[in-house]
């Protein structure tokens, strides 16, 4: 005899391989490059070496092609998760873009006030650093049993590595970090906040 298994409380990460990418990135890093000649002490929120952009890169001009596709992911997440939008609408709330260079990292945090977080990947050199995600039951942590192999049911923490034109979205509550970056070349990605605003009936 077997038993059956039910599995709740799943934590979804959604990757979009975004087409056409090349001139995509070209536009964004000329408004990101520029940015950081402007701003160049930059922001410090979790970066750790790295540069951080202000966080109102949405509302930029060469921007407005990005937060379309933004936008078009969102809503496919939206409609998977059965999210009511006539009850309320989406947006995106904060967009910033992060420059790390050799030996800079992103320390474990979330994104508080939003519903869905993501990154996309500009440049995405080998060995630049892998965003990681961790397991958000720490009461699974408690006790870990030895394993032959971690499945879906047991990894404390799982790593994506970043690639040229992906956009990964995530729940925002989901703890994550950036592994240090040991390339000689910079790592260049956009994140951003996906936040909600009521419809009034
Ligand atoms: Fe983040």
């Amino acid at each position: 005899m077997t038993g059956s298994r039910n599995d709740w409380f799943p934590s979804p990460i959604w990757h979009f391989t975004i087409a056409d990418y090349q001139s995509l990135n070209e536009t964004l890093l000329q408004e990101i490059y520029a940015e950081q000649q402007r701003d160049r002490q930059g922001e410090k929120w979790s970066n750790v070496l790295g540069w951080h952009s202000v966080n109102d890169l949405h509302k930029r001009d060469r921007f407005q092609g990005f937060t379309k596709i933004i936008e078009a992911n969102v809503l496919e997440v939206a409609n998977f998760m059965q999210w009511d939008l006539q009850k309320f609408t989406f947006n995106i709330t904060t967009c910033w873009a992060i420059i790390n260079g050799k030996f800079a990292s992103n320390s474990v945090h979330s994104h508080p006030n939003s519903i869905l977080s993501g990154v996309y990947y500009l440049k995405a050199p080998e060995n630049c650093g892998g965003i990681f995600f961790n397991d958000p039951r720490p009461a699974s942590q408690m006790l870990i049993p030895p394993v032959v192999e971690f499945n879906l049911w047991t990894h404390p923490k799982i790593s994506y590595k970043p690639h040229e034109g992906t956009m990964l979205l995530f729940p925002s509550w989901l703890l994550h970090g950036v592994d240090m970056n040991m390339s000689e070349e910079v790592r260049i990605a956009i994140s951003f906040n996906i936040g909600m605003s009521p419809i009034k009936s």
